[in-house]
């Protein structure tokens, strides 16, 4: 247990001071309200989930995990573009997030988008830095990009947006959710085996993992809108009752068994790694949270 939180607060730290020392970096460039505005997001906390994961792949394939830092912070990067702009009050309108007001609440919507925007293509020019001998950079990018973008995390978004209202079937809302959340956790994961170098057997299961995990963490997320605490969560909660999620299709009760199966599932695809004592207590972890 001792060591589970040790290592989480490890990665984290790690991460916290690499996303601290890039902002830090631009400090007399005079578009600073820029450099304010990506600051209050991505250095409002957050779980780090994603750059756990990179970190975590890496190690798992024998990589040494600090290298990996640039690849972990260009996910949790456009992780938090993603945010500011799932907040906007053209999208989800929400005040609340991470535990402080929206990044439009305080900066403007203009300044807002763009905070996004910058923290987007920041990522892929932190990404392209990355320093890692061997390791396959086109491909590390490519499916950054691939994850992220139309067919991605921004497909997902569009499609979400679009199945409001609207009675979907289980097949679409998987697809929705895949897309909308489990790509960028596909990302994180992928992006590790790269980072380590490890074998394409590896990398199968990484992705075959996210997808499953990335269900399940999309579905608990569905689940907390309901029953969480806004306090826990940093965010308000009630804010999709008009959404077409797996808690208004299977109800609460069946949702939490949903959650438990496909981790369940994304596990029993880690075989091919030793040592997986720390993602499998993570990934258990993950079905009942409360943040
Ligand atoms: C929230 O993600 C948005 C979803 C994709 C469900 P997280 O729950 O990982 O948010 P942070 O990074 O901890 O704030
Ligand atoms: C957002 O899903 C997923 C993203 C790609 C940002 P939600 O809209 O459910 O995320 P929260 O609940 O606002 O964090
Ligand atoms: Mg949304
Ligand atoms: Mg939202
Ligand atoms: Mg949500």
């Amino acid at each position: 247990m001792m060591a589970f939180e040790q290592r989480t607060k490890a990665y984290q730290a790690y991460i916290q001071r690499y996303l601290d020392a890039y902002i830090a970096q631009w400090e007399t460039e005079p578009q600073q309200k820029l450099f304010s505005a990506m600051r209050y997001s991505l250095l409002a906390g957050g779980k780090r989930l994603r750059p756990i994961f990179t970190f975590e792949f890496c190690r798992l394939c024998c990589g040494e995990w600090e290298k990996a830092a640039p690849l972990a912070a260009a996910v949790e990067m456009i992780h938090t573009y993603s945010l500011i702009h799932d907040d906007l009050p053209c999208m989800d309108n929400d005040d609340f997030r991470r535990g402080r007001l929206t990044n439009h609440k305080v900066f403007g919507e203009a300044i807002a988008v763009l905070a996004g925007d910058a923290l987007l293509t920041d990522a892929f020019s932190i990404a392209a830095g990355a320093e890692i001998p061997g390791m396959d950079m086109a491909r590390v990018i490519g499916t950054l990009a691939g994850c992220a973008g139309s067919l991605g995390m921004v497909g997902g978004q569009v499609l979400d947006m679009l199945s409001e209202e609207r009675e979907c079937t289980e097949q679409e809302i998987l697809d929705v959710q895949s897309r909308k959340t489990g790509a960028l956790i596909n990302a994180a994961c992928a992006m590790g085996v790269l980072a380590g170098q490890g074998s394409e057997e590896q990398l199968q299961a990484a992705c075959g993992f996210a997808g499953l995990l990335g269900l399940a963490f999309q579905i608990r997320d569905d689940v907390l809108d309901v029953i969480g605490n806004a306090a826990d969560l940093g965010k308000a909660t009630g804010m999709d009752e008009g959404k077409n999620t797996f808690v208004r299709l299977y109800g609460l009760e069946k949702c939490q068994t949903l959650v438990q199966e496909y981790t369940e599932k994304a596990v029993g695809l880690l075989d091919v790694f030793a040592d997986t004592a720390y993602i499998r207590h993570l990934a258990k972890a993950m079905t009942c949270r409360n943040t």
